[in-house]
Parts: structure tokens; sequence; C-alpha cells
């Protein structure tokens, strides 16, 4: 992590370079003001795990987003609506150093934070069936929510496609989900039917609540500026839940401090319950990570629940990764099924990070 301004300068580079070619604007401002002592400055004081790129990017995105005509903006896919032009720069350092007093205060009070609806597509994939003869409706648990925004998966789209044309298109809500499967057919990797949701409770040290259009606006702002059709299809998820966020109980905490009541709640609500990290479980301290693990084999071991993971091995060794190789960065989505007092474990794939895409394996 960055310690001192030449370990800060030296990520905000790194960080260039990783993605310039994915998110140019981000990319050349990280390099431009890699250099700018004054500008990498607004991060002093901001604790080690959160003193990154982008959570300055993070902070000045979110200003614009409410002050379009800012000359800044201009440089901004997200706001001008057509691909960065021109060098941002200079835009960018003479913009926090006039707004540097608000720069700080986001800085030093928040934590990147995002809530991708695209990851919806796997975990969609991996829900247990709740025809017959499991027929029970399934008690959805998100540890590391967010906005909750999964919680309502039920109420988007879904089409899923493979390289030999095939497609199965679910559901009519949106936003409508894309997600090519690779490595076997779509109609057997693909889900056959609706799912019957019970229960909807998210957990989180930090929820964010999206009827306040601030705490709307830091989700907004996490998402890179370049990446234009994230944040439109964040939008859209927004404004979907909007009319169905009293559905959802949300508790504050962390997962495995949590975890136990959400459990015996769907159980009590008949419901079987699925519990789902989707990027969180790195998030989580070390001991808390353990906690999770002894906690999930005792509650499945007392009744039957379904545990659904998409993580990056490498991040998160503690997890039961079977026979996946942990020095993996990429994304992998596993899922273990407690049945009866037995343990079962299957690895569904290896997946874009966002859900665009599965490599599915021979279950
Ligand atoms: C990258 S976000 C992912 C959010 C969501 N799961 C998704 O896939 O879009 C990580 C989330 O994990 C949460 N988190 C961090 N530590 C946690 C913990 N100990 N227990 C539960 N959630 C945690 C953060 O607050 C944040 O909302």
């Amino acid at each position: 992590m960055a310690e001192s301004t030449a370990d800060l300068a030296a990520l905000f580079d790194r960080f260039a370079d990783e993605i310039g070619r994915a998110a140019p604007t981000y990319g050349t401002i990280c390099r431009g003001v890699a250099t700018e002592a004054g500008v990498l400055s607004i991060l002093d004081g901001v604790p080690d795990p959160q003193r990154r790129p982008v959570l300055l990017l993070a902070a000045v995105h979110h200003l614009l987003l409410d002050a379009p005509d800012e000359p800044l903006a201009d440089h901004y896919p997200s706001i001008s609506g057509r691909p960065g032009d021109g060098d941002p720069v200079a835009a960018f350092i003479e913009f926090c150093g006039r707004r540097r007093a608000e720069i700080v205060e986001l800085v030093s009070s928040r934590s990147t934070q995002t809530n991708d609806v695209g990851r919806a597509t796997l975990v969609r994939i991996a829900l247990p069936s709740t025809d017959p003869p499991a027929r029970a409706p399934l008690g959805l648990i998100d540890l590391g929510t967010s906005a909750g925004l999964n919680l309502h998966l039920d109420r988007f789209s879904y089409r899923y496609h493979d390289e030999g044309g095939a497609e199965v298109v679910l559901g009519d809500g949106s936003p409508s989900l894309d997600c090519l499967v690779r490595g076997r057919s779509v109609s057997e990797v693909a889900p056959s039917s609706p799912v019957d949701i019970g229960l909807r409770i998210g957990i989180d040290p930090n929820p964010i609540d999206t009827s306040d259009p601030d705490q709307a606006r830091w989700l907004q702002a996490c998402v890179w500026a370049d990446q234009v059709e994230r944040l439109a299809r964040l939008q859209v998820a927004l404004d979907t839940v909007a009319g169905y966020r009293h559905e959802a109980l949300i508790l504050r905490g962390s997962g495995p401090d949590r975890l136990e009541e959400a459990v015996a709640e769907s159980r009590a609500a008949r419901c079987h319950p699925v519990v789902i990290n989707t990027w969180s479980f790195t998030y989580y301290e070390g001991p808390e990570r353990v906690r999770q693990l002894d906690m999930l084999d005792r509650l499945g071991a007392e009744g039957d629940l379904t545990w659904i993971f998409l993580e990056a091995p490498n991040e998160t060794p503690e997890l039961p990764w079977g026979a996946v190789d942990t020095s993996t960065s990429l994304s992998v989505l596993r899922r273990i099924d407690y049945r009866s007092g037995l343990r079962d474990e299957t690895t569904i794939g290896i997946a874009h990070p966002h859900g665009r895409w599965l490599d599915a394996m021979d279950r």
C-alpha cells in the first residue's frame, strides 16, 4: 500500500498502466497527476486500504455528477455522453485545487463501494431450483450487499447465449443483462425456469441507502467515468429497485455478525436459505473469514442451505476452493450445497467479474 508520496505516485502510475486501455480518461488522469504532489496530498491522512487512486477519482466524479457544467466534466464520457476527448489532466488539477476542501471531505469520510448487477447473471445460474420437488421459495441472504440491488435479481431479465448462436432469454424486467456461456451449450447452463424468492436479506457493515440521492450518487461516482454502459445499467437497476426497496431487509454489520439471524429468519419463513458472497468476502478481515466459514458449516449441518460465492481465489484462499487453482486472480463461481446433513461442492465456472461471460465447467 501507499505509505509515502512516492509510493502513492507509483500506485497512480501502476494504475494508469493497468486501466489505460479499458478506461483511457482515468488512465490519462492517473498518469498526469502521479507527478503532482499537490493533488496526491489530498489523500494524506486517508487510512491505507482506501489510500488509492480510485478513491480520489470517485470523489471528483461525485462532485462532477452534480456539476455537469464544470470544464472537467466535458472530458468525462459519463457526463458528456461522448468518448473522452482532449487532455483532461490540466482541468483535473485545476478542479482539485479549486474544490480541494470538498474533495478532502469526501475522501476522508467515504470508501469506494460498488454494486454490480451484472453479477446477477452468474448468481442466477447458480441458484437452486424452486421447481418441485424442492419447491420452497428461496431466502436470499446477500453478504456484502452494498445497495442491495442483487436482492432483486428476479426482477431483471437475462439473455444467455453461446458461441454456437443459441440463446436463452428469461424474464422481461430491467435491466436486461447479457452473459456469454462458453465451454458448454447455453441450454445446459442457463436457468430453465423463473425463480421464487420469498425473503430478501442484505448484510453489510456499510449499506448504501439509495433512497438518499447523495448516497445513490456516491454509488454512481464509484463507477469509472469511462464505463458508460456499466453506469447506464446501474441507473436502470436503481430505477427498478426503487419500487421494491421495502421488500428487502437490510442489516447493518459484518457478514458473520448477522448471518445466523438471517438464516433463522429465512427458516422461520419456510424459505430455503441461499447465502451469497459476490466480491465481498475479499474485503473481510482475517478472523471474520474463519468465523463465517465455521458458521456456515454449522448452520448447514443444522438444516438445508445453499452458499454461492463469486470471488478471486488468490485474494480469498480461505474459501473452500476444492480443486481450483488458488493462485488465480480470475473470478470463480462455486456453490456449496448443504442437504440433509451432507455437504456437496460444485465449481460452476470461471467468470467475468461483472458477469459478462462464464467459462462453464463440466459439473
Ligand atoms: C465490491 S462491493 C460488492 C458489492 C456486491 N456484493 C456486488 O457484487 O456488487 C463489496 C461490499 O462488501 C462489503 N463488506 C466489506 N466487509 C464486509 C464484511 N465484513 N461483511 C459483509 N460485507 C462486507 C462492503 O461494504 C461492500 O459493500
